[in-house]
């Protein structure tokens, strides 16, 4: 895949590898036409891009790519390239055309199997016009005269949509016919693979090098370190800051896991009092955060340290992470921070992220394929920050320790539902809400837990999820049993937006 920096380009790879066939991406700056004919490609896809064809400094490629014999796919900025290069005419619509959109297709061999009429997904401005000489219109929509083209003697062809995003009812077949049809591809890629060259290539980039990796306890840190231990071995050591902060058996299930594995070179930090100490009479979450995050870098920084400066930053960054950040052409979306807000500038000569082109469930897969346990693959997501902003206020060690008993009473309830009909996050807040109660035949004062699941495929938006009442009551009745100073029980109805998913 040559990359023209749009926002879905880990998707298109993502969807071929679905397919079973290996895809790498490339970006279109650096990677030059004797790399193209020389990288024994079985096709090209050019993806979208932000830009105008038009624009200054718009990414581009050699034109002779289009005469190389290859098969080229290209999508949306790709396909007004290729029209760009081979001389036709890209023009500015009069209205953009974004979302589900009708199109109609003349079947060929990218749309083998693909009925006449359809829904795509469309977010274009530009358009194009007039497709190339040798090119022919395949498709239409009401708004976009060329919705697709083919040069079937040099097999070529562009779409204006998105095949890869799963609103276009038939992109996964339209992909099939370009990788398996036009390319003659064969699906024999595994996730084994992607595990094998990936163990490969660190262990000849990192041959001789000291590597410092923070273990977070989630699933993103523990797969990396999983893999970076069988490509470097006892080069590696990995940090794991327990900052008072942690979910009930978080850290017993770091170190059980690691602890085997690494020995000594899982250095665990108990840095619990100092975090507190920091967050002593501090209400306000952003403050909170920024303590959290602080704190952490400097005790990562101290342990760096006494390990006499690693020289490589291992993370656990995956491509949500990476996209949203802004990479290459791509725009930014919103700064990212790695697991536990670590810079790249304290000391480190390199940083090596090996999942930094999966995407979550793919990352788990390999989880399970380096048999890492169950609960630590299938771990909800967990802020940095960790419980300091999931108690409201004042962060206290009473406050924390009530709340990892509410939270694992929730949670235990939730699992049962079964890994499949589990929320995609789903979590207990202590609120510093005072409410009165009655318990035995006295009058009672105490807190407030709010229960929050939510339901979500990316965390950008979600649903709060609707759990069953029986769920509901019964971990209303263990908490208000449980624990004595906790007088109500709420849940949050409440999706994001308006709300986000944590409460602070
Ligand atoms: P919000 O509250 O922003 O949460 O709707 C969206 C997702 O991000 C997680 N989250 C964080 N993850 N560092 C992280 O690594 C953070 O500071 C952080 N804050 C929120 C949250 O748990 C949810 O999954």
């Amino acid at each position: 895949m040559l990359d023209f920096g749009g926002q879905y380009n880990q998707l298109i790879a993502r969807r071929v590898r679905e397919l079973n066939v290996y895809a790498e991406i490339r970006s279109c700056r650096s990677f030059d036409l004797d790399q193209i004919l020389n990288g024994g490609y079985s096709g090209i896809i050019f993806t979208g891009g932000p830009d105008s064809v038009y624009a200054d400094g718009a990414p581009t490629t050699d034109p002779r790519i289009l005469d190389a014999g290859i098969p080229i796919l290209g999508i949306c900025y790709g396909a007004q390239l290729i029209t760009h290069l081979a001389g036709g005419t890209v023009s500015r619509a009069s209205e953009g055309e974004f979302g589900r959109t009708e199109i109609i297709c003349i079947p060929d061999a990218l749309f083998r199997d693909v009925p006449v009429k359809s829904i795509c997904w469309m977010s274009h401005t530009d358009l194009i016009e007039k497709p190339a000489e040798g090119f022919s219109v395949t498709a239409f929509t009401g708004k976009c005269p060329c919705a697709a083209f083919s040069d079937s003697s040099r097999r070529i062809y562009g779409v204006q949509f998105h095949p890869e995003v799963t609103h276009t009812e038939h992109g996964r077949q339209i992909l099939a016919n370009f990788v398996f049809g036009v390319c003659g591809c064969k699906p024999s890629w595994r996730m084994e693979d992607f595990l094998r060259t990936t163990v490969e290539r660190f262990r000849t980039e990192l041959s001789g090098r000291k590597v410092l990796l923070g273990l977070s306890g989630g699933v993103d840190s523990s797969v990396a370190a999983a893999i970076l231990h069988r490509a470097v071995g006892n080069d590696l050591t990995c940090v794991f800051v327990d900052h008072g902060l942690l979910r009930k058996n978080e850290r017993q299930t770091v170190e059980k896991t690691f602890g085997p594995m690494l020995g000594s070179r899982l250095v665990v930090v108990d840095a619990g009092s100092r975090f507190l100490e920091r967050l002593k009479g501090v209400r306000d979450p952003e403050k909170k955060r920024k303590i959290v995050g602080e704190e952490f870098i400097r005790v990562f920084e101290e342990e760096a340290g006494k390990l006499g400066h690693p020289d490589v930053l291992a993370q656990g960054t995956i491509y949500p992470d990476v996209i949203e950040s802004g990479t290459g052409d791509s725009a930014v979306i919103k700064s990212h921070h790695n697991v536990g807000g670590l810079p790249e500038d304290i000391g480190f000569r390199s940083v090596a992220e090996p999942l930094r082109e999966l995407f979550k469930d793919e990352v788990r897969a390999l989880g399970e394929l380096l048999g890492l346990p169950e609960e630590l693959v299938w771990r909800q997501p967990f802020p940095g920050p960790g419980l300091s902003v999931r108690v409201t206020g004042e962060v206290n060690k009473e406050k924390l320790d009530l709340l990892r008993v509410a939270d694992a009473i929730f949670c235990e309830e939730v699992e049962k539902l079964g890994r499949d009909s589990r929320p995609s996050q789903y979590f207990a807040v202590l609120t510093d809400t005072y409410s009165v109660g009655v318990k035995g035949d006295a009058r009672a004062y105490g807190c407030t837990v709010a229960l929050r699941a939510v339901t979500t495929d990316d965390f950008m938006t979600a649903a709060w999820t609707r759990l069953p009442f029986s769920v509901l009551e019964t971990v209303s009745g263990r908490i208000t049993s449980q624990i004595p100073a906790v007088t109500r029980v709420v849940f949050d109805i409440t999706s994001k937006p308006p709300a986000t998913v944590e409460w602070e």
